[in-house]
């Protein structure tokens, strides 16, 4: 076979360079993942013997270089033998250089950690996403989801949560092969289809045995039983989080078959997504939800990638978040070309928690806890200052600290307390108050609506004044705290400010994010084993929580996905892909541009190609379509050599001999991050509708021309490919600056839209 070269060995110290920057306090032993050169079964699913063959192969090879078959069993944690050619192992630097130096060892790399995508997780950010939908909806065509079988990588699954009852479903769809590790009293039905843990990759990286406790695929997080419910759970109505956002509570693809793959525990090693990869291809999951991700990688070396790539290759859909490093671009994740990266905005939802005061004026606020008290009852408002218990300080009772207010001076009142955190809320109702009013300190803070422990408005610093100003107006002030969810009335969507963004930091010729999707204040079942706000203090265990993140929007697309498969069971990976993103919206409900968390316009660099239309995409007319091939040739023109190849064909692949550009990669969306004169790209569609004329539309951005030729493209029948060029040409007075536009095919039905991003090359690059 190929590769083994000296330089192999730089590269291993170049890696665990990395990996020590991660964990600078590990021994000279690590855990590695070995990735060996061809897959004698191609992309067959292998039989039951030929994994143990592979299995015995490899103990045979590591025990060759550790000079001990034993000890090599004992070294390998994982064996990828279903339809990733290789295993993982714990081993010493001499080792890792013994078994660099095998000819059937393609590559070798640490096996590093990612992180779970939810915003800073204590706090409630604020919506879920709106259930209205049109009774000709893709949730009806698509019999919602009917036997499509959605895999979720994450923390876990809360087995017992309503949202994965099976009642009323029918068998298990046949070419189901996966299990429920039954651990821990996890138990599947016919809606939870799978439930399994991949721990030996976090056991290796901490470097000692693991408690058995976390021998269980049930989530004791949250995050993981969130994502997977929101992608695929049922209809629950009556669901809600502390009184707000009451209704029918259901995921993207409510009548699919759902699986749980707990991966991460502190972190998520490579190690263990790459075994989740491994066992969902061949458990025979139709898509994949992927909630996780760190700062950007490099595909090789790269779990998620790695891992995703061989999904695809089989036909599996893989969504994953963009992360939540937003504000400053450049920090996407998860940017290879055949994984749907997604964003994260608002929808037109707000948990309004209104003051009233005795003198009838109203302050707006915000909170997920507002409806239990009785409507239009005046409650004696106190200042937490003038409740103080005896022994504190005025400062301290000001922003009701812990043990700072006495109880004989709150009960049964409504109390005001400076700053705002959950934990004042807490204390307020230890102290046997009946709801707060906290104000904010800062006059610009964004309010984000938090899970609160009593009736609780969150008002703006100037509110907060006026409020105050009330209490020592009067000899008897009263309130009232007044919550309502608001739908409909609130401009959205408008981008996450945590949501990360472009340019993708690998390959800026590919644009990334790749799509939108609600994830802010998003109401899904959530675990029973600990508090919504993962505070210490919070002991509520509540079927339901409202969280925030790009973790949120994945799911959101991954259900969605779920209907198109149920919708077009041949649609390739790719295809499904670009029926989501050609059918994406660039505008808002009020029909503005869509806007960033600052009120200033975004762009392809925040939300891709737009924010997700889940009708227009079950009939997107024309699609962008990509094979394993064209994703090997994107690898051969970024340079990969055999080596990192390896990682992602079954067998030796030749590469072209002359490179493709990658600005021909035929993407649905156009990035040319560094035109210089004139560039000529190619794009092919095809039609997935009814035969049509389509004419191209253009909207160029500032300062290029963009010619496309033809103009016209004629689809006779179904599946018909036509090609066309798109030249871009920067004029003399083109900024250096990206500049942003987009190409629109249509019939007059269908608008197949796909964005265009260049930047004029700088002077200084030139
Ligand atoms: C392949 O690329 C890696 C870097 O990812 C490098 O370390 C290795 O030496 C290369 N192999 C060959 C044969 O050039
Ligand atoms: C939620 O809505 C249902 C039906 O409209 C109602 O019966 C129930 O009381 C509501 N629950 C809350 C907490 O508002
Ligand atoms: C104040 O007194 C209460 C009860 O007497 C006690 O629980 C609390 O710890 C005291 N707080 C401080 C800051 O001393
Ligand atoms: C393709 O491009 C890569 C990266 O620019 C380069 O390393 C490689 O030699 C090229 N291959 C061919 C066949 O030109
Ligand atoms: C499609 O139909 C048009 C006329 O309707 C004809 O000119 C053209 O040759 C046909 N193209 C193909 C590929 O059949
Ligand atoms: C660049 O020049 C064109 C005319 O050649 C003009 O229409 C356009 O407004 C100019 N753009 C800028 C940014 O100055
Ligand atoms: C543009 O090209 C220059 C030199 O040719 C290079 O230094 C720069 O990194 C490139 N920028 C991008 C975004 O590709």
């Amino acid at each position: 076979m190929r590769i083994r070269s000296h330089s192999c060995i730089s590269l291993l110290l170049l890696f665990s360079l990395f990996s020590s920057l991660q964990s600078p306090t590990q021994a000279a032993k690590k855990s590695y993942v070995v990735y060996l050169g061809r897959n004698s079964h191609g992309s067959e699913s292998s039989s039951a013997l030929d994994i143990s063959k592979k299995t015995e192969s490899y103990h045979e090879l590591l025990g060759s270089c550790m000079k001990s078959k034993e000890k090599a069993k004992e070294a390998i944690f994982y064996s990828y033998s279903s339809y990733i050619n290789g295993f993982a192992a714990t081993l010493e630097d001499e080792e890792v250089d013994e078994i660099s130096k095998r000819p059937e060892v393609a590559s070798i790399f640490p096996n590093e950690e990612s992180e779970l995508h939810t915003t800073r997780s204590w706090e409630f950010l604020g919506l879920e996403r709106n259930g209205k939908i049109p009774p000709d909806s893709i949730w009806v065509k698509a019999r919602f989801g009917e036997d499509v079988i959605i895999g979720n990588l994450d923390t876990g699954v809360w087995p017992e949560s309503e949202s994965f009852s099976d009642e009323g479903m029918g068998p298990i769809p046949s070419k189901w092969k996966g299990y429920c590790d039954t651990n821990d009293r996890v138990k599947c039905n016919r809606k939870l289809i799978g439930a399994r843990y991949f721990n030996k990759g976090f056991q290796a990286s901490i470097g000692q045995p693991l408690d058995p406790s976390y021998n269980t695929a049930r989530d004791t997080d949250g995050h993981g039983t969130h994502t997977l419910a929101t992608a695929g759970g049922r209809f629950v109505s009556g669901a809600n989080f502390l009184g707000s956002a009451n209704g029918t509570a259901k995921g993207g693809s409510p009548n699919a078959r759902v699986a749980s793959y707990k991966v991460c525990w502190r972190g998520c090693n490579d190690a263990d997504v790459l075994a989740a990869f491994d066992a969902a291809i061949q458990d025979g999951v139709d898509i994949l939800s992927v909630s996780l991700g760190s700062r950007p990688r490099h595909y090789f070396g790269h779990g998620i990638s790695m891992g995703s790539f061989h999904a695809v290759k089989n036909g599996i859909l893989v969504v994953c978040s963009a992360g939540n490093s937003g504000g400053q671009g450049g920090r996407v994740s998860n940017v290879a070309p055949w994984i749907l990266t997604v964003a994260a905005s608002t929808i037109d939802r707000n948990f309004a928690s209104n003051v009233i005061l005795g003198n009838n004026r109203l302050f707006k606020g915000l909170s997920f806890n507002t409806n239990t008290l009785p409507a239009r009852k005046y409650y004696p408002l106190v200042y937490s200052v003038d409740a103080k218990a005896a022994n504190v300080s005025a400062l301290s009772a000001q922003s009701c600290s812990p043990e700072s207010l006495d109880p004989e001076k709150v009960k049964g009142k409504i109390v005001y307390c400076l700053h705002a955190s959950v934990e004042m809320s807490w204390v307020v109702a230890q102290a046997g108050g009946v709801g707060v009013i906290l104000a904010d300190q800062l006059p610009q803070a964004t309010i984000s609506p938090q899970a609160h422990f009593l009736p609780t408005a969150h008002v703006s610093a100037a509110d907060g004044l006026s409020i105050l100003a009330y209490i020592y107006s009067t000899r008897h002030p009263v309130a009232y705290i007044s919550g309502a969810t608001e739908v409909g009335a609130v401009a959205a969507p408008i981008m996450a400010s945590f949501s990360s963004s472009g340019p993708n930091a690998i390959n800026p010729e590919i644009l990334k994010p790749d799509i939108t999707a609600p994830g802010v204040d998003i109401l899904a079942a959530y675990t029973e084993a600990s508090g919504p706000t993962s505070q210490s203090f919070d002991k509520r265990h509540l079927p339901f929580n409202i969280i925030s993140g790009t973790s949120m929007s994945c799911p959101h697309v991954s259900g969605i996905a779920g209907l198109l498969k149920s919708l077009h069971p041949e649609w390739s990976p790719a295809a499904i892909k670009s029926a989501i993103m050609t059918t994406a919206t660039t505008t808002s409900n009020v029909r503005q541009p869509i806007a960033t968390d600052f009120l200033q316009e975004s762009n392809p660099f925040d939300y891709g190609s737009g924010h997700i239309r889940p009708s227009r995409a079950m009939d997107p007319g024309l699609v962008y379509d990509l094979t394993t091939k064209d994703y090997l040739n994107f690898l051969c023109s970024i340079g990969y050599n055999a080596t990192e190849m390896s990682a992602f064909a079954d067998k030796p692949y030749n590469c072209p001999s002359k490179n493709s550009s990658l600005l021909d990669l035929n993407y649905p969306s156009i990035t040319v991050p560094n035109l210089s004169g004139k560039v000529t790209l190619t794009r092919t569609l095809k039609n997935v509708g009814t035969p049509g004329l389509y004419t191209a539309h253009i909207n160029a951005p500032e300062g290029i021309t963009v010619k496309v030729e033809p103009m016209r493209l004629k689809f006779n029948k179904t599946n018909e490919e036509k090609s066309f060029k798109v030249t871009l040409r920067a004029e003399e007075n083109a900024s250096d600056f990206y500049a942003f536009g987009g190409l629109v095919w249509s019939d007059g039905v269908h608008n197949v839209r796909s964005p265009i991003v260049v930047k004029k090359k700088d002077a200084g690059s030139a």
